[in-house]
């Protein structure tokens, strides 16, 4: 059985009355997100101190990182000595004046933060392990769980003590933002500071929904991959473009860590942080998504991007509004899916030759290609998943992607990012094996020989081994 959790208001969304959680909207329990609001016995004092403190900040007509710093502080007292606020501070010295509204700002976000009994009025189920589940949430509702993030109103998580409660959890608070200035840092709180600027601004406030929909691929359900007899999907190469950009109206592939959004909010500028930071919506996952394992995903539906970027990692820049004009479902929800798929991590190259490795991706991406039920199945936009931070070999998980997306039925997109070589040689590998009718079966078999080979000569090259090979496997597996 699945669960679907809509949280959306319900004197607007009348017709979704159905789905929402019968147990109230307070439950202090593990199975929900403990939220800064509830009523709860411990936590009734400390919203009232919370709220306090806002509602002071948001009768104001400018702000201070001071005062937002104190705010936060006093709420928190115990990290007064662990948390610093120094890449606030620097930000707002260091931004143009042109640019510089945040005073006017602050109060705004505050009032927004204060919201939050009034706006997510229902219990927030965990999206925990081993579980598919769906939650549905406006933008407002988001909104409004973010500029409770920003001011670190959610209850601490202690996630370094792998016995405590939300261990297995991200981080929701930005407390880790604000501190240890860097360049990355005020690039990463512009696009932050713009997210909310357009989201309390009553002319440019986001009105669609936006759903979290966590897929759990059974151990039943994983394919024989050595028996798989699906010919390989059309594919698309291209060394130009992005897949957030190029990609609009297909799936686009997060290259995400098992601990959703990973270095957003803290100093990682890779592609799943880029993503997260022009898509400020999907930061929310982090709040109820419990680490992923080998055979789950995340889809998120309908996020908004708000913001345009340059560069990656050291050279990522901020670089002003974007207007999503997405085309939207009857419910106002952007048709934008994004898939967060989290590689393997090989510290020793290696490693991912080995079967076991090879299944584990082979997997974890056919769990988020072949879509779930009800929802519409587009072609992928993905690439290097797994082959920048985490040391993948781009010619092996491009085979990898592909013979997931066969499986699963989709035409698949491949951004090489600026890689010339990579796409000619895809190229080519991919017009013999489709001139020889290859099935994901063959492939699978001429990977587990070259898993092999790999492993008395570290030398081989996967496409070479394959070009060599391809005839004789076809007649002999
Ligand atoms: N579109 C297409 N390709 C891209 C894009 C993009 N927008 N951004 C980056 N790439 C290419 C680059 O060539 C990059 O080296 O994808 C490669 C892999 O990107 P990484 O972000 O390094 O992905 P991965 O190796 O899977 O590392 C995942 O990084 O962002 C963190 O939280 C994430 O911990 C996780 C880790």
């Amino acid at each position: 059985t699945r669960r679907h959790t809509v949280l959306i208001d319900v004197d607007t969304f009348n017709s979704q009355r159905k789905f929402l959680p019968t147990k109230g909207r307070d439950l202090w329990h593990s199975d929900f997100v403990k939220m800064p609001c509830s009523q709860a016995t411990n936590q009734k004092s400390k919203w009232d101190v919370i709220s306090k403190k806002l509602k002071s900040l948001a009768s104001k007509k400018t702000v201070s990182v001071k005062d937002v710093e104190e705010a936060i502080i006093k709420y928190n007292p115990k990290y007064k000595d662990q948390w610093s606020f120094d890449a606030l501070h620097t930000f707002n010295k260091n931004i143009p004046d042109t640019e510089n509204y945040f005073k006017t700002l602050f109060p705004k976000i505050a009032a927004l933060a204060l919201k939050l009994p009034d706006f997510v009025n229902k219990a927030i189920p965990l999206l925990r392990k081993g579980q598919s589940a769906t939650i549905t949430l406006s933008q407002v509702q988001i909104s409004c769980l973010l500029a409770n993030a920003f001011f670190c109103t959610f209850p601490h998580r202690n996630t370094s003590n792998p016995t405590a409660e939300y261990a297995g959890y991200p981080t929701i608070n930005f407390n880790s933002l604000f501190g240890n200035w860097s360049e990355r840092k005020r690039e990463k709180l512009r696009a932050i500071m713009h997210y909310f600027k357009e989201v309390t601004d009553e002319s440019t406030r986001p009105k669609g929904l936006v759903t979290f929909h966590r897929e759990c691929l059974s151990y039943t359900d994983m394919p024989t991959w050595e028996s798989c007899k699906e010919n390989l999907s059309k594919l698309h190469i291209t060394s130009e473009g992005q897949i957030e950009l190029e990609g609009k109206g297909m799936l686009q592939v997060d290259f995400a860590n098992s601990l959703i959004g990973g270095g957003v909010l803290g100093s990682g500028l890779l592609q799943e942080e880029i993503l997260f930071l022009i898509n400020p919506e999907l930061i929310v996952a982090r709040l109820f998504t419990e680490k992923l394992e080998d055979n789950e995903c995340l889809i998120i539906t309908g996020s908004q991007q708000f913001s345009s970027y340059s560069g990656f990692g050291d050279s990522f820049e901020w670089a002003g509004p974007y207007e999503d004009q997405s085309e939207r479902d009857q419910w106002a929800r952007r048709k934008t899916q994004i898939l967060a798929i989290d590689a393997m991590n090989f510290r020793h190259s290696m490693d991912q030759y080995k079967r076991k490795h090879i299944n584990r991706e082979l997997n974890k991406a056919y769990c988020g290609f072949k879509g779930y039920d009800g929802h519409e199945k587009p072609d992928i936009a993905t690439g290097k998943w797994g082959c920048g931070a985490f040391n993948g070999d781009p010619q092996l998980k491009a085979l990898i992607q592909l013979m997931a997306a066969a499986k699963a039925k989709r035409g698949l997109a491949f951004f090489t990012f600026g890689d010339e070589y990579l796409k000619q040689s895809l190229q080519h590998i991919y017009e013999l094996m489709f001139a020889e009718g290859i099935t994901v079966g063959t492939l699978y078999k001429l990977l587990c020989e070259f898993s092999s080979a790999k492993h008395r000569d570290s030398d081989v090259d996967l496409f070479d081994f394959i070009k060599k090979n391809i005839r004789n496997s076809k007649s002999h597996l």
